[in-house]
């Protein structure tokens, strides 16, 4: 069971606070680009700066970073690695931009790399305070212009803490990296601001698309397992099973849960499912004006596509709520709609065995079957969901599989 990014990254932001807040920052800033230069922190320096600073000192602003939120619409994969001998817990964000991971990630390497060499063999066995590399990062500016990413190390040693923090500039449209001492990074840093999706001429992330079914649903026994309302912390628990079950199923997600969990969605995709409209707020769209109706399909598209690669072809109407209008809708935005025949009422019982129970005996051949992965008692029925219809000669497909070539605008409640 995996958190969600943002609770991850708060998490591992108040992990470095907790390293830092101890002693005084003695901090080494140089500007991307001054790379082959930079001294990495000596294990010389004097314990007296160190310990030499009134407690609480250091945790100010500078320290703790800016709110990670401000990343906004860019994506962000935090990269974990931790050793026990030595101790090292090293954590750095990647962009999906080649020349600013190059950088950071370089850094990051070297880092360990120099931690490994300067310490090795000084840790006594089973002594508790052997060499510690602890390696984190924060925000330091956001603008649509510049971002500041921080990388501070803390390396206890002999009973000396040493810290030393780089900072690494770039522009988040271009992937380009910037001095620090541009007017860009400066300004990002001192009147902070959300960066700005990148633009659309931006290359999406590549991910792997559904393949086409090998299977023949005209054929043989076929069934989609739908899950609304997602992503959210449960989700990579439930790709954990759909992988071990083989199984492909098709995801209707919420535009503000993409958001909240871009890395989760892009998992989906990257696992192959389907990933189909849930909107972006999960209002009944029967309720909404022509615009804001057109808003919350376009909204939602436009975050699943940058956020996954993936452009969806399925609607999915918050409470199957479906009318004329919103059909007309549905076809502008290229989107059909993909109701259901079995729902479990997972969200009603939230029972595991009543979800279990239902899409066992109400599912027939072409059942489009809804269970929602924002339940973990939903999550944790799917594993003998699985087995129950696969025993039952079920083929697991994706709502497209199932439907062949659903045509824009048009209502499905099953195959058939
Ligand atoms: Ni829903």
């Amino acid at each position: 069971m995996r958190a969600g990014l943002l609770s991850f990254v708060v998490i591992l932001l108040s992990g470095v606070l907790v390293a830092c807040s101890t002693s005084a920052t003695d901090t080494v800033v140089l500007a991307a680009g001054t790379a082959s230069a930079a001294p990495q922190a000596s294990p010389s320096v004097a314990p007296s700066t160190v310990a030499s600073t009134a407690p609480g000192a250091v945790t100010g602003q500078s320290t703790e970073g800016l709110d990670p939120q401000l990343l906004g619409g860019l994506a962000v994969e935090v990269r974990t690695r931790s050793t026990f001998k030595p101790r090292t817990h090293v954590t750095w964000p990647l962009f999906g931009l080649a020349t600013v991971d190059h950088a950071i990630s370089g850094h990051v390497q070297r880092s360990r790399h120099d931690f490994r060499k300067s310490y090795a063999g000084t840790g006594k066995k089973g002594v508790a305070q052997g060499p510690e590399l602890n390696l984190g990062w924060r925000l330091v500016g956001a603008s649509p212009n510049a971002v500041g990413i921080a990388i501070d190390t803390v390396i206890f040693a002999g009973g000396t803490t040493t810290e030393s923090s780089r900072s690494f500039w770039f522009d988040p449209a271009t992937g380009h990296l910037l001095p620090a001492t541009s007017t860009e990074a400066q300004a990002a840093a001192a009147s902070p601001t959300l960066v700005a999706p990148t633009s659309p001429s931006t290359t999406p992330p590549r991910v792997r698309q559904p393949r086409r079914s090998q299977v023949n649903c005209a054929k043989v026994k076929c069934v989609a397992l739908t899950f609304d309302d997602g992503p959210g912390p449960d989700t990579e628990r439930l790709l954990s099973y759909l992988r071990k079950g083989k199984v492909r199923a098709t995801f209707f997600m919420l535009g503000q849960q993409v958001k909240a969990y871009p890395k989760v969605a892009k998992d989906v995709a990257r696992a192959g499912h389907e990933i189909g409209v849930h909107t972006w707020d999960h209002q009944d769209l029967t309720r909404l004006s022509k615009a804001d109706v057109a808003a919350e399909l376009g909204d939602t598209v436009r975050i699943i596509g940058k956020d996954t690669g993936v452009t969806p072809t399925l609607l999915r109407p918050p409470y199957g709520a479906t009318n004329a209008r919103v059909e007309a809708a549905a076809a502008r935005a290229h989107l059909a709609v993909a109701l259901w025949d079995v729902d479990t009422l997972d969200w009603k019982t939230r029972s595991t065995q009543a979800t279990i129970a239902s899409a066992l005996h109400d599912t027939r051949r072409g059942s489009i079957v809804l269970i929602h992965d924002i339940h973990a008692t939903s999550v944790a029925a799917v594993p003998a969901i699985i087995r129950g219809l696969r025993h039952r000669g079920y083929r697991f497909v994706t709502v497209s599989q199932l439907l062949g070539h659903p045509k824009p605008g048009k209502k499905y409640f099953r195959r058939g």
